[in-house]
């Protein structure tokens, strides 16, 4: 979110001088990152549609005009308004309509963008996937654990290619973090913890109902879809989030960016084991579903981890890993590897209450057993800093990772199995958090104990 910009270098310069730290700075290359370099045969350009075309939607527009050999023909959502708006993103007249069916009925469509409120993205994908689509759906994939488990199965099914969209996982600094995390320089890694934490309306989803929002411009019913039957509510479907009806709260919205990058950088493919939740409704009491600070502790096979959405603070997005030799921390697009320094040292503290005879044979023992090394085979202990450039889009990045995988037909790292286990990992939270109990996932028996 904060690309590093000439004054912010200058800002981390002067800060990290100011505290005495040696830092090295490096900017990373986004080219990696990008499959498809070059120009592209009119043969393989890739024809897609947005399904969706609110904020995301029309973010996921913006973005795709960066990435080469892709083409918006389509876009659809249940709001009028938003069929502007998606023109407007995509910066040309493309048919537009409330019925995604039209979208998945034509030929000439290879793939759809699946931006609509959480409780339609099963619907969406398993017909998506039934009409020989590949989709790009949004985080969390599912609203429900059985909505994951069925969307698996429509994409095996379909044999179609899925990315779920939480765009750190192809972000170069996430991809710098793993290279760091597998290289074994953090040593070994057993706390992990992030947080994503606002402090305004927005951040809390209360987002402004536009001026001409009414049953006329909205197809309600269409929004209803899979859940529960009420009158129209312009705060509900602006809102969506705040509703179980249709979203997951913090966790689902946010602890899934969080799970999605934790998960990419130490590899792990897996849902967490166990979950414990803790939080409350302090605020934002506007009839809600969800609390608007939430903690949760994590258990995987190999380390903890612990989150935390507060949205009585504005505390930003970090995420940091432990390691025995070193630190990891991601702010936005910077990452800050700092090694600990772990080399022999005598014992100090608990030789105080030694007589100073004793002291002086260990200390004398001491440097026998360690000998000195040469100065020059030192290593100092300095931080290294990694960011991305200005301008840098992990959002492009990851739609141009989803489209190279249509072309190529190989899998996307955030495929429907790694979207699901981010997911489950949401669902556990809010399980362990409404039950107020411990959150076990029962991987065989595909629930939740
Ligand atoms: N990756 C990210 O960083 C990120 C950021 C924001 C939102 N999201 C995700 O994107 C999705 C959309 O969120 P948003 O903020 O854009 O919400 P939004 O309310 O702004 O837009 C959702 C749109 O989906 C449309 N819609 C719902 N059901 C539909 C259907 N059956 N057919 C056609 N259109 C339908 C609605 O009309 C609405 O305009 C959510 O899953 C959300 O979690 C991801």
């Amino acid at each position: 979110m904060h690309p590093l910009t000439r004054r912010n270098f200058l800002k981390m310069s002067a800060s990290s001088a100011a505290a005495g730290a040696a830092a090295r700075f490096t900017l990373l290359e986004p080219a990696a990152m990008w499959g498809q370099v070059g120009a592209v045969a009119p043969s393989d350009r890739i024809r897609f549609a947005s399904i969706g075309t609110g904020v995301r939607g029309c973010q996921l527009l913006e973005a795709s005009l960066l990435v080469p050999g892709v083409e918006c023909v389509a876009v659809c959502d249940l709001y009028d308004s938003r069929h502007e708006a998606a023109q407007e993103a995509v910066q040309k007249p493309v048919p537009a309509t409330r019925n995604y069916h039209e979208i998945l009925d034509r030929k000439d469509v290879d793939a759809v963008l699946v931006a609509v409120a959480d409780h339609q993205h099963r619907r969406i994908v398993v017909d998506a996937c039934a009409a020989g689509k590949d989709v790009y759906c949004e985080k969390p994939m599912s609203h429900t654990l059985e909505d994951g488990f069925a969307m698996v199965e429509a994409v095996r099914k379909g044999n179609r290619i899925l990315q779920v969209g939480s765009q750190r996982v192809s972000s170069i600094v996430y991809e710098k973090a793993r290279e760091i995390y597998a290289s074994g320089a953090l040593g070994d890694v057993f706390f992990i913890e992030g947080s994503s934490d606002r402090n305004t309306p927005s951040g809390a989803w209360v987002y402004p109902i536009p001026p001409d929002a009414s049953e006329q411009t909205i197809d309600w019913n269409g929004f209803l879809e899979g859940a529960p039957k009420r009158p129209f509510d312009v705060v509900r479907f602006f809102r969506w989030r705040c509703y179980a009806d249709y979203g997951e709260g913090l966790a689902g919205d946010l602890f899934v960016h969080l799970l999605s990058g934790i998960h990419f950088i130490s590899g792990t493919n897996e849902a967490p084991k166990r979950a414990q939740s803790s939080g409350g409704l302090f605020r934002w009491k506007d009839g809600r579903d969800f609390p608007d600070l939430i903690e949760t502790l994590y258990d995987y096979p190999k380390f903890r981890v612990a989150l935390r959405c507060n949205l009585n603070n504005a505390g930003g997005e970090p995420i940091r890993f432990h390691g025995t030799k070193g630190t990891v921390e991601i702010i936005g697009q910077t990452l800050t590897f700092t090694p600990q320094d772990v080399s022999p040292k005598p014992e100090i503290y608990s030789t105080i209450g030694w007589p100073a005879r004793l002291r002086k044979e260990y200390l004398a023992q001491w440097k026998l057993d360690h000998p000195e090394p040469d100065p020059l085979d030192r290593q100092p202990v300095e931080s290294m800093i990694f960011a991305a450039p200005e301008g840098y889009s992990d959002v492009a990045a990851h739609e141009a990772n989803f489209f190279n995988a249509v072309r190529t037909r190989k899998p996307t790292v955030e495929n429907e199995e790694f979207g699901n286990h981010a997911a489950i990992g949401c669902h556990l939270a809010n399980h362990a958090y409404f039950k107020n109990k411990i959150s076990i996932w029962d991987e065989n028996a595909k629930t939740i104990r």
